[in-house]
């Protein structure tokens, strides 16, 4: 399931992030440090230096802004999340077709299985050229340039790559969640049982039959959980 999560962050905190982002010097380091041997030779962007301060910081921003987020919540079921990075693609810059790895270290040795891939957008889209976000799944080919502050989640598993910026600079953040449901397919039925059960709550329809189906969610649910 690919989900456009819309405005993760509210405008003064995008403001605030593209500010430290931009006045962030020497933290800024090339975009190979974290990429596997298959990423590596197509991987050509900057990324933030995992660890350093203002990832540190605006990730936390990032982390606290996911788990006030229903949808976000609904959608992704996650387990834990990977401590958000942040690249920049100025002119010239592209990310080639990659599959992302399958397990990540935490710097406290803990493995994070990546179920689940985000990408928030945090500049403006008419501010560059190019820097789409392309994934195919199943369905085909997505193409994904998003309102600064939008977030897409997809499945870590498809295909995907980011075209070369033509001008300006593309500034994004991403990371991968460990999911409590590792199928993709369970948590689309999940999501979409949830979003019905909720516009149910919402009409106060058959009391009895809205409690057999928030049964039956969390049932599948915990049929499907693994952590
Ligand atoms: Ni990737």
């Amino acid at each position: 399931m690919l989900l456009h999560i819309p405005q993760l962050l509210n405008p003064e905190q995008l403001a605030a992030m593209v500010t430290r982002l931009s006045n962030a010097g020497d933290a800024w380091v090339d975009g190979r440090a974290t990429a596997g041997y298959q990423g590596a030779p197509v991987k050509h962007n900057q990324q933030l230096a995992e660890g350093s301060a203002p990832a540190r910081e605006l990730g936390d921003t990032i982390l606290a802004a996911l788990e006030r987020h229903p949808l976000f919540i609904s959608a992704v079921l996650p387990n834990r999340v990977y401590p958000p990075l942040f690249n920049r693609y100025a002119a010239g810059m592209t990310f080639g077709n990659h599959v992302d790895g399958a397990v990540r270290l935490l710097r406290n040795g803990d493995k994070l299985r990546t179920d689940v891939s985000a990408t928030l957008f945090l500049s403006n889209p008419d501010d560059y050229d190019g820097g789409e976000l392309k994934i195919e799944d199943n369905y085909g080919m997505h193409q994904v340039k998003l309102a600064a502050g939008d977030m897409i989640v997809y499945p870590a598993s498809s295909v995907h790559r980011v075209e070369p910026v033509t001008r300006g600079t593309r500034l994004a953040s991403f990371f991968w969640i460990q999911s409590l449901v590792r199928d993709d397919n369970h948590r689309t039925i999940l999501f979409d049982m949830d979003t019905a059960i909720q516009r149910l709550n919402a009409t106060q329809a058959d009391d009895a039959a809205r409690r057999t189906l928030v049964g039956c969610y969390h049932n599948l649910l915990r049929n499907w959980t693994v952590t």
